[in-house]
């Protein structure tokens, strides 16, 4: 197929996809977040959308256009996230989450602006949040949906294993059916417009999707899910 043609291969189908990154409140004035700009996600969405599948775009803090035909909801926190997304996943045939979301909030959010003080400032406490893309492959297997469940993995790599590796390692530990990995960190991926992936199947089979625009891998994952449709 010609690189650019679009063929309406999700025709009808319907894509659930959150993107950007969550933000968790410290204070009214502060927040601990991360540098995920959203663009991987609405690229995907727009994607899908031109090869016809019906768009829900859950977006966490994206300062980006609406992609043509993509319905928008609008969240903030992990928490919010997680409900916009059990809620929204019941009625997807596909649920992708390219969101980059905390793994951790702060166990109290404070009411008033924290002002500096003469004292040295309290260390954050911090709890976990729960694992969003496992619940809805909990829900997905326990029957209360059917969807093929994307994740993705920013890696950078480190001691105990390259980008590779802690992704397969991931597909096997989140139980999705496909795994979207991303090499991150010094200035790749987050914010840029080009980005690099290794796409999982579950089956096994690894796709390649060599550097280049987003919109390239937003039409290597799109692929992936319509093969994985069609099993
Ligand atoms: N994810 C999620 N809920 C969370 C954390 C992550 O649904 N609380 C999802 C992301 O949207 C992504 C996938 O899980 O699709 C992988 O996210 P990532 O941060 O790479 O993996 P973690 O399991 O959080 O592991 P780590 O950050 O330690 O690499
Ligand atoms: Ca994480």
């Amino acid at each position: 197929r010609r690189p650019g043609a679009l063929v309406p291969d999700l025709s009808g189908v319907r894509v659930l996809i959150t993107a950007g990154g969550t933000r968790e409140p410290l204070d009214p004035v502060r927040y601990l977040g991360n540098r995920s700009s959203g663009r991987q996600g609405f690229e995907i969405a727009s994607v899908a959308a031109a090869r016809g599948a019906q768009v829900s775009l859950i977006a966490a803090n994206v300062e980006l256009p609406t992609p043509a035909g993509a319905e928008l909801v609008r969240v903030e926190t992990a928490e919010q996230l997680r409900q916009a997304t059990h809620a929204a996943a019941k009625d997807a045939d596909v649920v992708i989450m390219a969101a980059a979301v905390a793994d951790f909030r702060p166990v109290t959010t404070v009411e008033h602006k924290i002002k500096k003080s003469e004292a040295a400032p309290e260390p954050v406490e911090l709890v976990g949040n729960p694992d969003i893309l496992v619940e809805l492959v909990a829900a997905r297997d326990a029957g209360e949906f059917a969807a093929v469940v994307v994740g993705f993995a920013a890696e950078t790599g480190d001691q105990t294993g390259d980008v590779l590796s802690h992704g397969r390692a991931k597909l096997a530990r989140k139980g999705c059916d496909l795994l979207v990995v991303n090499a991150v960190g010094a200035g790749r991926a987050f914010g840029q417009s080009d980005n690099a992936a290794i796409i999982l199947d579950r089956d096994g089979r690894e796709t390649e999707v060599p550097f280049g625009p987003k919109a390239l891998v937003a039409a290597a994952v799109c692929d992936a899910v319509v093969s994985r449709l069609n099993r």
